[in-house]
């Protein structure tokens, strides 16, 4: 039997309560049900970006419980509230009951084994740029008139992949979670019947926290190079009814040609760290090496001879264990190349990466982390398989404070590149300000140019709550500079124009370069803010 239970909200148990009002209504009958979402469809925010609003069609149709069958009623008519109509013939011995669960879209695998689960289906098909499936559900409450009403909830939530520079014959895209998302497991694939340069694809997934999503664009079932990316910066927290927006994928310009990219392995995370660390200071793109088939923690066993650690480090210098091949496109003029020190050595899987992209020609920089060995050997192994690329001498990174890695990249000529910039306009005056080199910024940027109508607070901020959830890793900054722009919680923009110590926990957007005027042009009051590029 297929192992579901991941995705599946289970909704047999309501329909067992609450079985008083039992529908008077016989076999063979026609009976409306008047079914009215929580909120609107069309309340489904996309951060504000539109292109994500929909209603009640004709074809749209519900499945409701009866007497243990699954029963489709079919749209007749809406209201102007946002109601809508159904219509359905009852078969014989089936009652409407009071609890029976409704779901939309109909969906016969919503019906399995006798019970009633809400599936996320593994396909859907996309006809339009707003077009999007969302699944729904709720329970039917009898009237005391003998009719049937129910409100639907949002039932999962939708992660949004955008991508630009779409190439004109792509036929589908596909999702890869790091958990079950939908009927058949992991991925989920969207057809497209239309195209344009920029793409935005709508994934109704069971809501949750997922550490990696991998998209790819298909052409005849096949990816189309450059198009597959891997989504893990940082722990991504989907909630039900809203759209979480990922970074747009840019297709024509995969490469980010001439700048420096932090390819990393890391086993136990030690190297992870150092690698997103020198990330952040360089404004560099940030890349894991991950293994097709992950080492187990037995591989921590360090003087045991029988695990796959041992056996590859030990066996043929030729192995080179499978990785997953994500990175998109190889324009890379820089690479710092992290790894630990396996058994005095890189592990293998680094020399698979190498062998996997080619960086002849290109300056590739190592950086370690051990229980104590130095850099040299491994370096020298990686400098004899690859001598047409231009290697740098590498360092041994463990401990080193940011400080001391910045001092790092300064001596390799890496200096801090800022992603984009930002200017806010706020009573006349406008502010340049640097975007963080995170997921949350980027999405930031995505919506941009906005124009926020921010909130005064506590005499030293200005906030505002977009409408739809931006990617978070809050952490507490310690002390707030004045120039500061975070994100609180997943949704809300601050802008503080004071500096104090604090508590609470943050994602850093940017900040804005020279706070100097700032506080005197927000203003005591709620001023509108304007960001744009
Ligand atoms: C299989 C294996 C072999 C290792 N061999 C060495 C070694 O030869 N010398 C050393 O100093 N540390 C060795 N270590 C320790 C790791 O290099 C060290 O813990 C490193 O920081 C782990 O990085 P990671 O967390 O990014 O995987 C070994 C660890 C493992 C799991």
């Amino acid at each position: 039997m297929k192992k579901i239970s991941l995705i599946l909200f289970t909704l047999a148990a309501l329909a067992t309560s609450c079985r008083q009002n039992v529908n008077p209504s016989s076999y063979g009958e026609s009976i409306s049900i008047a079914v009215a979402p929580a909120v609107t469809k069309a309340a489904i925010s996309d951060g504000g970006s539109g292109g994500a609003s929909f209603s009640w069609s004709a074809g749209d149709e519900i499945g409701v419980v009866a007497g243990g069958q699954l029963l489709r009623f079919s749209f007749k008519s809406r209201k102007s509230d946002g109601t809508a109509s159904f219509e359905g013939t009852l078969p014989q011995g089936a009652l409407l009951e009071n609890g029976a669960p409704v779901a939309y879209p109909y969906n016969p695998a919503d019906f399995a084994g006798g019970a009633f689960k809400l599936v996320f289906p593994s396909e859907y098909e996309s006809a339009g740029a707003s077009d999007f499936s969302h699944r729904w559900s709720g329970t039917l409450s009898a009237q005391t008139d003998g009719s049937f009403r129910s409100v639907l909830e949002h039932s999962g939530a939708i992660l949004r992949i955008s991508y630009t520079g779409v190439p004109a014959d792509v036929d589908a895209v596909r999702l890869t979670a790091d958990k079950n998302i939908c009927d058949s497991g992991r991925s989920i694939t969207i057809r497209t019947s239309w195209h344009s340069d920029a793409m935005d694809f709508y994934f109704p997934v069971p809501e949750g926290e997922y550490g990696k999503f991998e998209v790819a664009l298909l052409k005849g079932g096949s990816t189309i190079e450059g198009s597959a990316k891997t989504l893990d910066n940082t722990a991504m927290r989907l909630s039900r009814g809203s759209i979480y927006r990922t970074p747009a994928i840019n297709m024509a310009a995969p490469s980010q040609g001439g700048g420096v990219l932090v390819a990393c392995f890391s086993f136990t995370g030690n190297t992870w760290t150092v690698a997103q660390t020198l990330s952040e200071l360089s404004g560099a793109e940030l890349y894991r090496i991950t293994p097709s088939v992950a080492y187990g923690d037995e591989n921590n066993s360090y003087y045991d001879s029988s695990t796959r650690a041992y056996q590859e480090q030990y066996g043929p210098a030729t192995a080179r264990p499978e990785i997953q091949a994500t990175l998109g496109g190889n324009g890379y003029d820089t690479l710092l190349l992290g790894f630990p020190i396996w058994y005095g050595k890189a592990p293998r899987v680094v020399f698979t990466f190498l062998d996997t992209y080619d960086f002849s020609g290109k300056t590739v920089v190592p950086f370690i982390t051990s229980g104590s060995t130095g850099i040299s050997s491994a370096a020298s192994e990686l400098r004899s398989a690859y001598p047409g690329i231009n290697w740098k001498t590498g360092e041994r990174l463990n401990g080193r404070s940011s400080a001391a890695l910045e001092e790092w990249l300064g001596s390799l000529g890496i200096n801090k590149q800022t992603t984009s910039d930002m200017t806010v306009t706020v009573n006349g005056k406008s502010f340049g300000a640097t975007l963080a080199d995170n997921s949350t910024a980027r999405a930031f940027a995505e919506l941009l140019p906005m124009t926020l109508d921010m909130e005064e607070l506590n005499g030293n901020e200005k906030y505002c709550y977009l409408s739809g959830s931006l990617p978070s890793a809050p952490a507490n900054p310690g002390r707030i500079e004045e120039g500061d722009i975070m994100l609180y919680g997943n949704s809300c923009v601050v802008i503080f124009y004071e500096s104090f110590n604090t508590s609470y926990s943050y994602t850093r957007i940017g900040k804005i370069t020279d706070p100097s005027g700032l506080k005197a042009a927000l203003g005591s009051g709620n001023p509108s803010v304007s960001f744009g590029r």
